[in-house]
Order: C-alpha cells, then sequence, then structure tokens
C-alpha cells in the first residue's frame, strides 16, 4: 500500500510555472533544470476572524539588539568571523571541499558549548556514533553534555531537539536529511530548501543557534541550492589546499557581522588550531636571496596577512608563451605584463610567466600588483629583492603607482615581522604617521612603476 504522501508540485525557480509533473525545461520560460518540488501550502484564509500568531509592528527604539546574548565560543577565528561570537537562534551554513575539517570545526565548537554553556547536539548523518566518538577521542573531547544523533529525518531531528533543549545544534549534513512530506530524495533541491527552510523556523522559535554542514559542488558552490544561501543568517566556507595543513574560514554573507574577516586555522594531529599570526607562518620558508620572490601584503578583512609571491620567467618555445597563475587572477597579471613591457620596456614577449602565491593562499586584491611587477622583474632581470622588504601599490595601465587602504596597518604588520624596507605608493606615504612601531621602517615612496624598478634594483 502506498502511504499518503503531502502533495506538491514542481515551480520554475527562474519563473514561477507550476506542474504537477517534474519536466527538464520550464514550458513557460524555456529555462533548462529549473524545475523543483516543492510542497502546496494551504492557503491562509484571508480576512479569518481567528488572528494568527503574528508579530505586532515594532517601535524601532523599543527593540533590544541583544549584542549581549552572543555566546562567544573562546575559538578566537570563528568568533571573530561569526562577528563576536554565535548569535541566539541564528542560522550558519558552514560549506567546504570534502575532507576539508568541517565536521572537526563544529565538534570543536560543540566541545566549547557544552563545556561552557550546556547541552549540545551533533546530528550527523553521514557518520555513524562510532565515527565520530572516534574524532571526539582525537580531538580530546570531554563526553559531558555533548549529545550525538544518527538520524536523517527531519521530523525525528527536530522532536529529538525539542526533548534536550541543547543550547546549539549541528546538522552534519543537511544534504543527507530529508522530510517525508517531500517524495524526491535526500540531497535534491526542494529537499535541501524544505529542511533548511524548517530548520530555520525552528531556530527562530526556540532561540536555538543552528549550524547546518553543506557539501559544495566541483565549481565550488554549496551543493544543490544558491537558495540556501538566501535562507540562512550566516554563510561560512571552510577552504584550503589539501596539501597544506592551514584552512582558511571565510564568511560570504553574515547578517550579524562583517564578510571581510577570515579565520585562519590549522590542522594538526590533535584537530584544529588557531593560527594567530598567520603572515608568520605563510613566511615561514622563504628562500632568501632567490630571485622572483617578493613579500606582499594582503588585506584580510581587518587583517593584514603578508604572503610570499614568487614569479618564473623563462624563455618560451610556444608561438604563444605561457602565462600560469595560481592565487592570484590571471586577467590581473596578463595586464601588469602588458604594463611592464610598455613602460618599462621588459621584453617578456618570448618569456613563459608562472605565478604562484605560496602556501596556497589565494589573493585578489589590487594591492599586490605591485608585488606581482616586482617579482617578474625580479625573476627576468636575475636579481633578487632584499629579504628584509615589502612590496605594496595598486598600478595603472600608465604604470603609474596608486593609492592602498590601510597602507598603516600593514605596514605595522610587517614591521612586528622584522622587514625594515617597504616599497609603497607616494601618496600612502605622505599620510603616515610615524608612530613607535614603525620607527625602524624605512619608506620609499614611489609615483610610477619606473620609479619602483629604481628603488628594487
Ligand atoms: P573532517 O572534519 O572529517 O572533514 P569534512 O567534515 O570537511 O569532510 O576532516 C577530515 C580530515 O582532517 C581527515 O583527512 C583527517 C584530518 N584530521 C586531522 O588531520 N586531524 C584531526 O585531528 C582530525 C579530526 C582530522
Ligand atoms: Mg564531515
Amino acid at each position: 500500500m502506498k502511504a499518503s504522501k503531502a502533495k506538491t508540485v514542481y515551480v520554475c525557480q527562474s519563473c514561477g510555472t507550476q506542474s504537477p509533473r517534474w519536466m527538464g525545461k520550464c514550458p513557460d520560460c524555456g529555462q533548462w533544470n529549473t524545475m523543483v518540488e516543492e510542497r502546496v501550502e494551504k492557503p491562509r484564509e484571508i480576512g479569518s476572524a481567528k488572528r494568527h500568531d503574528g508579530a505586532e509592528p515594532l517601535l524601532l527604539g523599543d527593540i533590544k539588539a541583544g549584542e549581549e546574548d552572543r555566546f562567544v565560543t573562546k575559538i578566537g577565528e570563528l568568533d571573530r568571523v561569526l562577528g563576536g561570537g554565535i548569535v541566539p537562534g541564528s542560522v550558519v551554513l558552514v560549506g567546504g571541499d570534502p575532507g576539508i575539517g568541517k565536521s572537526t570545526l563544529v565538534l570543536q565548537m560543540l566541545r566549547q558549548v557544552s563545556e561552557l554553556r550546556g547541552k549540545a547536539l551533533y546530528v550527523s548523518g553521514e557518520e555513524s556514533p562510532s565515527q565520530i566518538k572516534m574524532r571526539a577521542q582525537r580531538l580530546g573531547v570531554k563526553a559531558e553534555n555533548l549529545y550525538v544523533l544518527a538520524e536523517t529525518s527531519l521530523d525525528e531531528i527536530l522532536r529529538a531537539a525539542d526533548e534536550l533543549q541543547p543550547q546549539a545544534i549541528v546538522v552534519d549534513s543537511v544534504q543527507t536529511v530529508y522530510t517525508s512530506e517531500l517524495p524526491s530524495a535526500p540531497g535534491s533541491v526542494g529537499q535541501v530548501r524544505e529542511v533548511s527552510g524548517r530548520l530555520m523556523l525552528h531556530a527562530k522559535r526556540t532561540g536555538i543557534p543552528t549550524f547546518l554542514i553543506g557539501h559544495v559542488t566541483k565549481d565550488g558552490a554549496i551543493a544543490g541550492p544558491r537558495v540556501l544561501e538566501h535562507i540562512v543568517d550566516t554563510v561560512l566556507y571552510f577552504e584550503g589546499d589539501r596539501g597544506h595543513a592551514f584552512r582558511i574560514l571565510r564568511a560570504v554573507k553574515n547578517r550579524f557581522g562583517s564578510t571581510n574577516e577570515i579565520g585562519v586555522f590549522e590542522m594538526k594531529e590533535s584537530g584544529l588550531a588557531e593560527v594567530a599570526n598567520p603572515s608568520e607562518m605563510f613566511l615561514a620558508e622563504r628562500p632568501k636571496d632567490a630571485t622572483g620572490s617578493v613579500v606582499v601584503s594582503s588585506l584580510e578583512g581587518s587583517r593584514p596577512i603578508l604572503a610570499e609571491l614568487q614569479a618564473l620567467v623563462a624563455s618560451s618555445k610556444l608561438a604563444m608563451p605561457r602565462r600560469t597563475c595560481i592565487g592570484v587572477d590571471y586577467n590581473r597579471v596578463s595586464l601588469l605584463i602588458a604594463v611592464l613591457e610598455k613602460r618599462v620596456g621588459m621584453h617578456l614577449m618570448g618569456m613563459d610567466v608562472f605565478v604562484n602565491v605560496v602556501g596556497g593562499l589565494k589573493i585578489d586584491e589590487p594591492a599586490v600588483d605591485l608585488g606581482v611587477i616586482a617579482a617578474v622583474a625580479s625573476s627576468f632581470r636575475e636579481k633578487p629583492i632584499p629579504p628584509d622588504m615589502v612590496v605594496m601599490g595598486e598600478v595603472g595601465l600608465a604604470g603609474e603607482v596608486r593609492a592602498i587602504s590601510q597602507a598603516e596597518a600593514r605596514l605595522k604588520d610587517a614591521a612586528k615581522l622584522g622587514f625594515t624596507r617597504c616599497i609603497l605608493p607616494a601618496v600612502n606615504v605622505e599620510k603616515i604617521e610615524k608612530s613607535a612601531a614603525l620607527k625602524k621602517m624605512e619608506l620609499l615612496g614611489v609615483r610610477t612603476v619606473e620609479e619602483a624598478m629604481e628603488r628594487l634594483f
């Protein structure tokens, strides 16, 4: 016998056309793969005498901001990315490649919740309780107050949560959870959306902060749905290179804080450790006096991070010389190579150019332009850049060096690590007050790429 299911329809996500059956192409707007299963909601009776539990308009002045309620996990890197701690009733989506350490991160967070606040619930649809236990042992998590539920039915999860009344819930992963109200398979767009919508309502109603783990597709978006990103309050991405130990937690959307902040962790034998001084880590293996290597400063949120940028220029046997960029934007590097050819007269035409940011870091900030130019020039001329020098500045097509933001913060960071010389835009030099922290730093202001070349070599 067939169990009775709630009524569902397929709705085109592009134009809203409804159909009782799934179709590959929307008959109305002609878009492909836009039909997503949705539950049919009974329409509310309009104008019915009975008031439903809707909210009243409030005076803005009467509303409390609720900042004081944030729960500080004491994992500093996580707290900062969240905007200063976990907000009650918030729903946070954590995305990332498989094996990057999402489960480890949330388990360490739940440890803090369970030790500092009270009960915490870890729902896993991917791993058995014994697997979770093994990871917890590896992390040295004490079992007190931390509950594990291996379940994929949404109704069961919500029931367990209501019974337990935890201080935080983690659902690992949202793609494994299903609601029986939709016949489609777990992980389908319809299911993921329905499940996260219901979890969101639950979080808002109970005030329990809820963390959803989401898988990431090949092209880097959280699997299933962009829509998921619209539903939740905060979207965090956990990134990193498998070949390297460090991991970066980045806020892509945050209703309760800045999206510019990043948190840096290092994956160790016993879990994720915070990296308080990322610059030190990224520069740890820097070769001294090697050509094509330069230290640049990249601003990640409010935090400057020093990184090593390398370039290798070699004569090419190809008709179309290769330009390979890892960690920096390809188009930007092409543009800067053109500037070097035209404004400095460097013949890079028959040369392969490779540019790489060491450590798997990705930099997308114009302030590293001058660094790219310096690295390419250093490799081309086979002259090393002094090891105690940092290079920063944006470069325009006319070969002019433009001002960068927060030069002072970047300089202080560099000074802390023992750098004593910095090439930076002249405009910035004029504005900088020589504080005690910058006493030993020699500031070499430049206006054009040619001037920078003179200062460098
Ligand atoms: P995991 O949190 O399971 O990743 P995800 O949930 O994102 O798929 O972590 C997977 C990797 O992390 C795994 O390859 C082993 C490594 N790891 C450590 O190096 N140290 C540790 O303490 C733990 C728990 C995992
Ligand atoms: Mg996992």
